[in-house]
């Protein structure tokens, strides 16, 4: 029987030095700890902590299957340490993310994001986690589409037979809580027409058509659909495996060679241009952004992150690269025409997708004043 390993990808937002910039010191500690003792126990077999901007990442990789309690009871354990830690510190917004104080068996629809994906390893089974900062889940349907659906993107898609019967999304439509799948390239145009909608229609899943194998996984909660109410944005994550019959990590990073705009910059209502870094730039400062985006590349094997001689997983910082200077200066000059703007559409959100912010509050306020023409 193939192996069946486990790729668990959950984050928070549990506090953050100097407003929403970045993860500090001290939490990644109580991270690292936690994380070193579920893996000395059995729980996990290894683990990567990292950061993008204030949301702290967790990925472990385990062999216990996808929505397992014991491994979202670590995520939530951790969280709840860090962001006590945070409100002694008295970072900015200690425990933002973490919309119950009761953990009910699973993270999500509790604040924190997560993408989970169980595979039975192949050969050689190359991954690519990305996680984002300052935006929210629709944030990766672009690429997504690039990645698995267009010809001008893929050259597997011309040219690799294995993947010539295309691929298939699950799209979510975040507003009524449903799903619908969709088959690329039959149903291109369809699948154009919903996920174009980022706000509202989000992939969560991707499938290779011809032998159902998974191959994408993306965060998908809605936090303020969950809160009823402004609580930050919804930074997202997702997985993808690369190779043998399935895009190429270089064709699953090439979208990401040009910026694009993406929902969610400052106080989660502005549009804003995403950025690719390298860990260490994962940090958001101007107009508390812009959103920055982390790629890490890694090889799954018997059940564990590939690891050098001394036991440490190898990871590779796939944005940490000259070759994606392009899209980090075009994000720096959408930047500054999108700041120009100020709080003028389109450069701030539309109205409907403001409805979770502090401009209801300002209706609110007028409304007794609004005269009938
Ligand atoms: P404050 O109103 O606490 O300054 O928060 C604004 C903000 O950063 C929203 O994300
Ligand atoms: P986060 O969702 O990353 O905490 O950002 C909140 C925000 O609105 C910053 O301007
Ligand atoms: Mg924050
Ligand atoms: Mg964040």
């Amino acid at each position: 029987m193939p192996r069946k390993t486990t790729i668990s990808l959950i984050k928070c937002d549990v506090g953050s030095l100097a407003g929403h910039h970045v993860v500090p010191e001290p939490l990644f500690r109580i991270a690292e700890k936690n994380m070193k003792k579920a893996k000395e126990e059995g729980l996990i077999n290894s683990y990567h902590v990292f950061n993008v901007g204030d949301d702290l990442q967790l990925l472990m990789v385990h062999e216990r299957g996808e929505s397992n309690a014991e491994i979202h009871k670590l995520a939530w354990n951790t969280f709840q340490e860090a962001a006590e830690k945070a409100l002694n510190l008295k970072l900015y917004g200690a425990g933002q993310d973490l919309l119950k104080t009761a953990f009910s068996g699973n993270v999500r629809g509790m604040g924190p994001g997560v993408a989970e994906m169980e595979i039975e390893e192949r050969d050689a089974d190359p991954i690519v986690v990305f996680a984002a900062d300052k935006t929210s889940a629709g944030a990766f349907n672009l690429p997504l589409f690039r990645i698995f659906a267009d010809p001008m993107n893929t050259a597997g898609l011309v040219i690799d037979p294995n993947m010539a019967g295309g691929f298939k999304f699950e799209v979510l439509d975040t507003v009524e809580n449903k799903c619908v799948d969709l088959k690329c390239p039959e149903e291109m145009y369809e699948l154009i027409g919903l996920i174009g909608t980022v706000g509202r229609y989000v992939v969560s899943r991707v499938w290779r058509a011809r032998d159902n194998l998974l191959c994408a996984v993306g965060s998908v909660t809605k936090l303020s659909l969950i809160a009823g109410r402004y609580v930050g944005k919804d930074d997202p994550v997702l997985i993808v495996r690369a190779q043998h019959g399935l895009p190429a990590v270089g064709e699953i990073l090439v979208p990401f060679m040009h910026s694009y705009l993406v929902a969610g910059w400052m106080r989660g209502s502005h549009w804003g241009p995403l950025m690719p870094v390298g860990v260490k730039d994962a940090k958001c400062t101007v107009f508390d952004g812009p959103p920055r985006i982390v790629a890490l590349g890694f090889q799954v094997s018997n059940g564990k992150i590939s690891s050098n001689d001394e036991g440490k997983p190898m990871i590779a910082d796939l944005f940490d690269d000259p070759a994606f200077d392009m899209a980090r200066r075009e994000a720096v000059e959408y930047a500054s025409m999108l700041r120009r703007m100020g709080e003028f559409e389109p450069a701030r959100l539309s109205v409907k997708e403001m409805e979770y912010t502090t401009l209801s509050k300002i209706l609110e306020k007028l409304k007794d004043r609004f005269k009938f023409l």
